[in-house]
């Protein structure tokens, strides 16, 4: 969603701003704008599409200033509504992401006291708002407008009248404090900061800080000093470059043998057949008190937590769902002290997750978190936690942080499993398995060019249906979203037993299906569906364990991948569909990496 990058220090701003705000296309936006404060007043740029599409109207003068990319809420995609807004003067600038919920009252009674607005904004109201307190001190005259706001919002404001300072605040959207040398910075992600600096501050919730190029100065909404803790964040800035691949997205899911190893790094022992995740801090006798797990998430998140319950439930006999957070938020919650809530989320961020986290924690139930990024307002609201270390993912389409995750919750599984049914054998056929799983990854990333000439093969078809069954029921839902998520093609996700009672009306030659079919205890049971769909005349395309030739009687296309123990197989058959619908995106010209309506994390509900 809408991004946020600010710097104060000896260096032009604008060169700063536009690249901190190429970090953060990859969220989603719609319009763009910059605001530097030179010589006595605010400079300023803004317009709809994409960042700095003329270097001219990037090139502000001055060594202070804030970048901005909207993703539209309230009103339309125009110059005018995009980022900074100012105050009635000029002399105050406001950029912002999140929603203020009061802002039709608000702009009623400013407009009232003689207040000119000139967007359809709800950020409009913050500018007028702070002019309305400005008497001589910026971070106050901020402090008293955000008093009379309800809603969500990040943040940074700048004023010609105190030209060597920069005030951000934060209720509901990310900000961080980027610490320099003689600089200092503010961004609505660690990203955008990568190049400048890895000191970061996460600024907390009703926080307002205040930077100047020496320091920063942080206090709360009730204007009580804070002494904010400086982080040292370890992403590697190549990590969030394309390192010669067109994209991404497929830059990332190349990257995904490192990324599994990354994620089951020092948890899992073979030779002893165990796992343990430290940061869950769970003791063995909690860990039996379980009787029942959910995971919460959205989109791919969900899947994985999804793969997470069949594995769980193979592995630990512990009854598990997992629920869609948006939905799971409004209705009436069953949980008792034995329910293990745990929420998953790549970015941390999303919306509909941390208010589903937020109602489980009002009644007073632990939740746990599984998050990609250190810092997030999941990874630092819940009880306890992991991170997958996946890595900063740039391609809106989730992928290497979806395989980080499900990497996660089989060692999850097998830390569960190992302190009940699960013997020491079969711990350790599991631990050493999970370590084979790279190099198996690697193996069927090197059929990328074969999964291209299948995309090339299928370009033209409208619809897909994508079937699975067990562990790769969750996949057929992943295949289908990642499908039309990036390519824009219509597919939907189903149990492949449950296709016959319905979904199989739609199938003729032009409706084609990927079957999710490894070699396992449901391959024959999956052949009687693709016989189903043959007798329809409906293509297949079939997603199946080595050697398995056999099955190419049924189907019209195979990619095979190595065999793994059935609860794993999830780690290797999300490859070729990610790949396939990759190359579908690609051969039709779309924007990869940032597919039209969506942005990376959905801060909004
Ligand atoms: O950051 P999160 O994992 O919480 O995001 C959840 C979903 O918004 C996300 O997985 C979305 O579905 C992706 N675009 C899928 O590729």
């Amino acid at each position: 969603m809408c991004g946020i990058i600010a710097y104060i220090g000896d260096k032009k701003a604008s060169p700063i701003l536009v690249d901190g705000l190429k970090k953060l296309e990859y969220r989603g936006y719609d319009s763009w704008g910059l605001a530097t404060v030179d010589s006595g007043k605010i400079n300023f740029v803004k317009s709809v599409g994409r960042i700095g599409q003329n270097l001219e109207m990037t090139n502000l003068v001055g060594t202070i200033g804030m970048g901005h990319t909207r993703w539209a809420t309230h009103g339309g995609v125009t110059d005018q509504n995009a980022h900074p807004h100012l105050d009635c003067e000029g002399k105050i600038a406001v950029i912002h992401n999140g929603i203020i919920e009061n802002f039709a009252k608000l702009k009623e009674q400013l407009i009232n006291e003689g207040h000119k607005f000139r967007s359809e904004t709800d950020t409009e109201v913050l500018s007028h708002l702070i002019e309305k307190y400005y008497e001589g001190n910026l971070k106050e005259a901020v402090r008293r407008a955000l008093l009379c706001v309800d809603g969500t919002y990040g943040i940074v404001v700048i004023s010609s009248k105190e030209p060597d300072r920069i005030v951000a605040a934060r209720h509901g959207s990310p900000l961080v404090v980027g610490v320099g040398e003689g600089e200092n910075y503010f961004a609505s992600d660690a990203t955008a900061l990568m190049p400048y600096t890895k000191k970061v501050v996460f600024i907390e919730e009703n926080e307002i800080v205040e930077i100047t190029k020496d320091g920063f100065y942080t206090i709360t909404i009730d204007d009580k000093k804070v002494d904010s803790k400086i982080h040292e964040i370890d992403w590697e800035a190549d990590l969030a470059e394309k390192k010669g691949f067109n994209h991404f997205m497929l830059k990332e899911i190349f990257e995904q043998p490192k990324i599994m190893e990354n994620a089951f790094a020092g948890r899992i022992i073979p030779s002893e057949g165990i796992a343990h995740l430290g940061g869950l801090n769970l003791t063995t006798e909690e860990l039996l008190k379980v009787k029942r797990i959910i995971f919460i998430a959205c989109g791919t998140a969900l899947h994985a937590g999804l793969v997470g319950k069949y594995m769980i439930e193979e592995c630990a006999s512990i009854p598990c769902e997992a629920e869609c957070a948006s939905e799971l938020r409004y209705k009436r919650i069953l949980l008792d002290k034995d329910t293990l809530v745990f929420v998953i989320s790549q970015s941390g961020e999303t919306a509909d997750t941390i208010a589903a986290m937020r109602e489980i924690q009002r009644k007073g139930i632990k939740v746990l978190g599984i998050s990609n990024v250190v810092g997030s307002t999941i990874a630092r609201e819940t009880d306890g936690g992991v991170f997958v270390h996946a890595g900063p993912e740039i391609g809106v389409a989730s992928t290497k942080a979806f395989l980080a995750q499900i990497t996660v919750l089989a060692i999850l599984a097998l830390e569960f499993g190992r302190v009940r049914n699960l013997s020491f054998m079969e711990g350790k056929e599991i631990a050493s398995e999970i370590k084979k799983i790279p190099e198996k990854i690697k193996k069927i990333l090197e059929q990328n060019d074969k999964i291209k000439n299948l995309a090339e093969k299928y370009r033209d078809y409208k619809n897909f249906l994508y079937l699975g069954r067990r562990f790769n029921y969750p996949l057929a839902l992943e295949g289908a979203l990642k499908m039309k998520e990036i390519s824009y093609v219509h597919a939907e996700g189903y149990s492949a037993g449950e296709m016959k009672h319905g979904a199989i009306a739609m199938i003729d030659e032009k409706f084609p299906c990927v079957f999710v079919a490894p070699k396992d205890s449901v391959y024959d049971k999956t052949i009687s569906n693709m016989q189903e769909i043959k007798a329809r005349s409906g293509k297949i395309i079939a997603v199946t364990t080595e050697d398995n030739y056999e099955i190419e009687k049924y189907v019209d296309d195979v990619i095979y991948i190595p065999e793994t123990l059935e609860m794993l197989e999830p780690l290797l058959t999300v490859i070729p569909i990610q790949l396939l619908a990759y190359h579908m995106a690609e051969i039709k010209g779309l924007d990869v990496d940032k597919p039209r309506n969506l942005a990376k994390s959905v801060t909004v509900e």
